[in-house]
C-alpha cells in the first residue's frame, strides 16, 4: 500500500473515532436533557414555558460560551435552576452539544423587494435593483411585509437541516395564487403545480447540513394566503405565517415577540393605518399620520376580515372585542398641540416599532407583551424640555409609568421615556 494510502486510512479512521467521540456526547446530551430540561422547553427543544431552543432565535446569545453559561447559571428569577450546581462541566458540555446538533431551520434570510412589479411583468430578478433590502429576523419568508407599493420579493438564506432529520421531507403548504412564485433549493427549482392546485404536497430528499434557499414571491394582492413547511420527522416551518403557527400559546417566552405587522384598512381606523397584532391575543391600529392609537381589539388577527385583502381596498370589520369605541384613540400631545409628525419607518427588531419625526425632535413607539399586558413605550428625543401629554379613553383600563392623570390627560413625570400598559383579557 502506498503511503498515501496509509494516510488517507488514518485520517478517515481517527476522523471517524472523533465523530463517535461527538455523537456520543451528544447521546449522553439527550439523556440528560430528557431527565429534566424536556419539561420547560418541550420533547423536541419546541419551547412550553421556556423558549424554544432549536430555531435561530436566542434570548440569551447563540455561542457555545453563551449557551453553558445559560445552563451552568440558568435563570431563577424566571423558574430555570442553574444547573452548574447540579452537573459537573463534562455534562454541561454534552447538554450543549445536544442542543447545538438540534438547531434547524432557516437562518441568515435577506429579503429584497422590489416596487411597481405587476405579476403580468416579465420580471428578470437579477437586472433590477432593489428598492429596499434587509434582514429578516426571525428568519421566516415573510410574504406580507406592509408595503405599499405592487410588490415583487426575493428573500435569500441558508436552511439547516440536522442529522436526525435528514432524509425525506414533504414540502407542504398552500398557496392561492399559482403564478409568481419560485423556489429554489440548492440552486434547483422545485416544481410546484401548474395547475391551480391551492395545497402543495412535494417530496423532497435533503442531506444533512445547510442547503441555500431562495424564493421569488411576486404577490398577488388579491389572494394572500402562502404559506410552507417541511414535513419531515419534525415540522420546519419556512413562512412566517407556519412559524406563528407552530408557536402555541404554551410556549411562552419567545412567542411573547410574536407579532405580525400588516397594511389592512378597518372600518375602525383611518386609510393608510397600520395594524399590529401580538401573539393573537391583541391588535391595534396606528395612524402614521399622527402616532395615534386608532382602534384596539382582542383577538386574533385572522378576525379582521373577512371582505379585505393585503391592501384593503375595501374596509373590514375587526371581529374581536373592542377596548375602546370607533371615535375614541389614545393621542399624543406636544406642546398643548396634537402632534404632527412625519412617519420615517418602522422596525421590527426584536419588536414592533414606529419611528417618526417632528419639528420638535424624534418619536419612537414600540409594542411588547408583558405581564399579559399591551405595553406601549414611547421614547422622545429633542434638544430641549418639551411639553408631553396622552389622551387616553377614559373606560380603557391601563396602568401608566410615573407621572399624573387628570381628565383622561396622562401627563408622563419622565417625557423622554414613559408607557402605558393595557391588560389583556383572555376570550373564553
Ligand atoms: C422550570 C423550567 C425550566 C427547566 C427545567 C429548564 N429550563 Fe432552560 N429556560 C427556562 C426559561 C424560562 C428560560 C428563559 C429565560 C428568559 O426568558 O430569559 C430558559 C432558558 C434557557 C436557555 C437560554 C435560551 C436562549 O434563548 O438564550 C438555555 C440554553 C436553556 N434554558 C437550557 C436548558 C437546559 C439544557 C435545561 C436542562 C438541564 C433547562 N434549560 C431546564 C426554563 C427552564
Amino acid at each position: 500500500m502506498q503511503l498515501k494510502n496509509i494516510l488517507n486510512l488514518v485520517l478517515i479512521f481517527s476522523s471517524s473515532l472523533l465523530l463517535k467521540a461527538d455523537d456520543l456526547s451528544e447521546l449522553r446530551g439527550q439523556k440528560l436533557y430528557e431527565t429534566i430540561c424536556f419539561s420547560c422547553h418541550g420533547n423536541k427543544l419546541e419551547g412550553a414555558t421556556g423558549p424554544n431552543l432549536k430555531d435561530y432565535e436566542w434570548l440569551h446569545g447563540s455561542s457555545k460560551s453563551d449557551i453553558i453559561k445559560s445552563i451552568t447559571n440558568g435563570f431563577p428569577e424566571k423558574g430555570m435552576l442553574a444547573f452548574g450546581a447540579l452537573y459537573k462541566q463534562e455534562q454541561i458540555n454534552d447538554l450543549v452539544n445536544f442542543i447545538l446538533s438540534r438547531q434547524q431551520g432557516l437562518r441568515n434570510v435577506e429579503y429584497k423587494i422590489f416596487h411597481d412589479i405587476q405579476l403580468n411583468d416579465k420580471f428578470e430578478w437579477d437586472k433590477h435593483k432593489a428598492d429596499k433590502q434587509r434582514s429578516l429576523k426571525p428568519p421566516h419568508f415573510n410574504p406580507n411585509l406592509p408595503e405599499v407599493n405592487q410588490f415583487a420579493i426575493s428573500f435569500k438564506g441558508q436552511l439547516l437541516i440536522p442529522k436526525h432529520l435528514a432524509g425525506d421531507f414533504i414540502l407542504s403548504g398552500i398557496r392561492k395564487q399559482y403564478r409568481g412564485i419560485a423556489l429554489y433549493i440548492d440552486g434547483d427549482k422545485i416544481p410546484f403545480p401548474t395547475n391551480k392546485d391551492r395545497a402543495i404536497k412535494i417530496p423532497l430528499n435533503l442531506r444533512a447540513g445547510t442547503h441555500d434557499i431562495r424564493l421569488e414571491y411576486i404577490k398577488d394582492f388579491k389572494s394572500t394566503v402562502f404559506f410552507l413547511d417541511l414535513v419531515g420527522k419534525e415540522t420546519i416551518p419556512l413562512t412566517s405565517e407556519s412559524y406563528r403557527r407552530s408557536i402555541t400559546s404554551s410556549h411562552i417566552p419567545k412567542a411573547e415577540n410574536a407579532f405580525l405587522i400588516n397594511r389592512k384598512r378597518i372600518t375602525a381606523a383611518p386609510p393608510g393605518s397600520i395594524i399590529v397584532n401580538h401573539m393573537d391575543k391583541i391588535s391595534y391600529a396606528i395612524d402614521p399620520k399622527t402616532s395615534d392609537i386608532k382602534a384596539m381589539w382582542l383577538g386574533k388577527s385572522l378576525d379582521i376580515g373577512p371582505n379585505i385583502y393585503a391592501r384593503g381596498q375595501h374596509f373590514a370589520q375587526p371581529i374581536g372585542t373592542h377596548l375602546f369605541s370607533a371615535e375614541q384613540s389614545i393621542n399624543l400631545f406636544i406642546n398643548g398641540k396634537a402632534a404632527e409628525l412625519k412617519y420615517i419607518g418602522y422596525s421590527d427588531k426584536p419588536l414592533p416599532k414606529f419611528i417618526f419625526k417632528s419639528s420638535e425632535g424624534e418619536i419612537s413607539l414600540q409594542s411588547k407583551i408583558e405581564n399579559n399586558a399591551l405595553k406601549l413605550s414611547y421614547s422622545i428625543k429633542s434638544n430641549h424640555a418639551l411639553d408631553i401629554n396622552l389622551k387616553i379613553p377614559q373606560e380603557l383600563n391601563t396602568k401608566l409609568s410615573k407621572g399624573k392623570t387628570k381628565n383622561g390627560l396622562f401627563t408622563p413625570e419622565s417625557p423622554q421615556d414613559f408607557f402605558i400598559s393595557i391588560p389583556i383579557k383572555e376570550l373564553k
